[in-house]
């Protein structure tokens, strides 16, 4: 990108931060540069006073007060500005995030599933940690710096004209030392992102929470520290070429801006030797010559900032109008009056060839309860995706009461279809406000809260936490509690079932549930889910005999249907995997001794 649309686009992002806050931060700097201008025309008003022996008159008053006004005013404003800055670039990294996450939490589920999507995320999410703060400073510094610059140069223009040229061709090698630096930066990055981010990874795992368990249990740190340890290798060494060539271009650019100086200088004494410039004069140059080299370091840091952060703003701005986002809408839940019905539907994942649900005809009536069974991989959770409108049938159709739904508009299937997924979400949150995600807008619904807690089995642990629904179900931000995996569980029912939706899908919302909450769940399952309609996936056989209709994936096909005695009947696949489960249980009585719970409530379960 060129470096004026670079400048425009940085500066729109800031202003658009803070308005405010960038103006006055704008002005302060503004300030403080022009502060340096009126140093220097101060030095040369007062320098001509004492070099034409005026020094006890009047006229020496303003540019004492001017000298020691600029000079107290920069030093303040530089304290203000510091604490000024703090909010831009904390408000400028605000509105980063809520342009990324707009797109994060809109994006259709199935663009997670692309690698250049999801790439692309990382990319702009880690950059997002550090970029908007160069952007938002540089920007400042950039506006502060070029019109302290222009100021200058025109009081060094009034002094002497001649000096103007050699001071803006000085310029140019550091324009194009400080661009070549950027560049080379861009193609360090480039290539050093993958090692980087994957030692961020395993770091990110070796200290982790959820990981700490498994790293003692199989002692993997030496082999994960070995990992990082390579990785870190192979970026320190590019970082130590990296580190060198910007220091050669450093030294390069030092010395010719010394040259620069130099020759300027020299310039200024033969002009003064010539008398073409008087001795106030050329010292108010030199002063002006030295204030301004700090200036133009300070513009090029700008520069080189906002060029760096040039690839970050360009990528966020593609990110955020070329990915493309489902209608905005504010879909309301439908009503389930007759059915849903899927006819002929396939899906296979955008990063897949092989299909994973297969011409699959199925429905679900207002009220039934139909259960999904197969082994893992059969596609029962991606099927389940597709009925709760995330992934759209690439063949064939879903329909829903009748009306089919557009596979590229699901916003009112999703709003009409409440989930409990196989890999449920722990919320760092307090008990109220893991439930009540299920339906931001009841929020403050509490009966409705109490009610789908207690329904799902969650409402006697909750109430009888630290400080009950409000405690935060969390250890590691703030004084909270954990639950366990079970209490989690119920917890996840509790939200599927505060979302008011008429039909619930429980992805194996029972797997760690105990023998009596299980048994509770199903005993009374239409209570539990108020006469909704749902679909029931559950390795767990012995409930199954509840359902309205049992559907049997295999490899993605529907291959069996009907009821739990039908199904029995037909000796397939249902028959086999039920026997092998019920099996199991009968040989554990018939071959232990002395009946416990357990096993009483085993074979309870099966005879049901
Ligand atoms: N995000 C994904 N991208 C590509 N393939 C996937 C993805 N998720 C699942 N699959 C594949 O789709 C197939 C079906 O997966 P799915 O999760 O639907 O199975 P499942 O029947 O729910 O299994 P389980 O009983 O283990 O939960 C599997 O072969 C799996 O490898
Ligand atoms: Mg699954």
């Amino acid at each position: 990108m060129r470096l004026p649309s670079l400048v425009r686009d940085s500066m729109r992002l800031v202003r658009a931060a803070d308005p405010r806050t960038f103006w006055s931060g704008a002005v302060l700097q503004i300030v403080s540069a022009m502060c340096a201008t009126a140093i220097v025309v101060a030095s040369k008003l007062l320098l001509d006073g004492l070099v034409n022996g005026h020094i006890s008159t009047g006229a020496l008053v303003i540019p004492v007060i001017v000298f020691a006004g600029a000079t107290a005013l920069t030093t303040s404003t530089t304290s203000f500005q510091n604490q000024q800055q703090r909010l831009l670039v904390e408000q400028t990294n605000r509105l980063v995030w809520r342009r990324l996450l707009g797109v994060t939490t809109r994006v259709d589920l199935q663009t997670y599933e692309r690698p250049d999507f999801f790439d692309r995320l990382q990319r702009i999410q880690n950059n997002a940690l550090t970029r908007p703060t160069t952007i938002a400073l540089s920007t400042l510094s950039l506006l502060g710096n070029a019109v302290g610059l222009v100021s200058l140069l025109a009081v060094v223009f009034v002094l002497q004209p001649l000096l103007v040229p050699p001071l803006l061709l000085g310029a140019l090698p550091t324009i194009y030392l400080a661009r070549r630096g950027s560049a080379s930066e861009f193609r360090f990055f480039a290539k050093y992102t993958a090692p980087f981010r994957r030692r961020g990874y395993i770091r990110q795992t070796l200290s982790d929470r959820g990981a700490a368990k498994e790293i003692r249990v199989f002692d993997a740190a030496p082999l994960l520290i070995e990992r990082e340890n390579d990785l870190s290798d192979e970026y320190i060494a590019g970082l130590r070429v990296q580190v060198r060539r910007r220091q050669l271009l450093s030294a390069a650019s030092s010395l010719i801006s010394a040259g620069i100086l130099a020759g300027t200088l020299w310039l200024v004494v033969i002009l003064l030797v010539h008398r073409w410039l008087s001795l106030s004069s050329a010292a108010a140059a030199l002063i002006a010559v030295r204030v301004l080299a700090g200036q133009l370091n300070a513009l090029f840091n700008a520069i080189g900032g906002i060029v760096e952060s040039g690839v970050f703003l360009s990528d966020l701005d593609d990110f955020v109008s070329n990915t493309p986002l489902p209608p905005e809408s504010d879909a309301q839940p439908r009503a389930l009056t007759d059915r849903i019905e899927l006819h002929n539907v396939s899906y296979r994942y955008p990063s897949g060839t092989a299909w994973v649900v297969r011409d699959v005809d199925l429905h679900i009536g207002a009220g039934e309860i139909v259960a999904l069974v197969g082994e893992n991989g059969s596609g029962k959770t991606t099927l389940a995706k597709i009925v709760g409108g995330l992934y759209p049938a690439i063949e064939g159709s879903l329909s829903w009461d009748g009306a089919t739904v557009d596979p590229e508009n699901r916003a009112a299937l999703q709003a009409s279809v409440s989930v409990i997924f196989q890999d449920f979400m722990r919320y760092h949150l307090s008990a109220t406000d893991n439930i009540v995600i299920g339906d931001h807008r009841r929020a403050d619904k509490r009966d409705d809260l109490r009610d789908a807690a207690e329904r799902a089995g969650a409402d006697a642990f909750l109430a009888d936490l630290p400080a009950g629904y409000a405690t935060l179900l969390s250890r590691e931000y703030g004084d909270g509690v954990d639950l366990s995996l079970g209490q989690w569980q119920r917890v996840a029912l509790a939200r599927a079932l505060f979302k008011d939706a008429p039909l619930l899908i429980l992805d194996e919302a029972s797997a760690s549930l105990d023998p009596r909450a299980e048994h509770a769940l199903f005993a009374d399952i239409r209570r539990s889910l108020r006469d909704k309609a749902a679909l029931v996936i559950s390795h767990r056989y012995a409930n199954l005999h509840l359902a309205d209709r049992i559907y049997v994936m295999q490899s993605g096909h529907i291959v069996e249907s009907g009821s739990h005695t039908e199904l029995l009947t037909l000796r397939g696949l249902y028959a086999e995997l039920y026997h092998l489960q019920a099996d199991a249980y009968q040989t554990e009585v018939e071959e232990t001794p002395s009946p416990n719970l357990s096993q009483r409530q085993a074979s309870a379960r099966i005879r049901t």
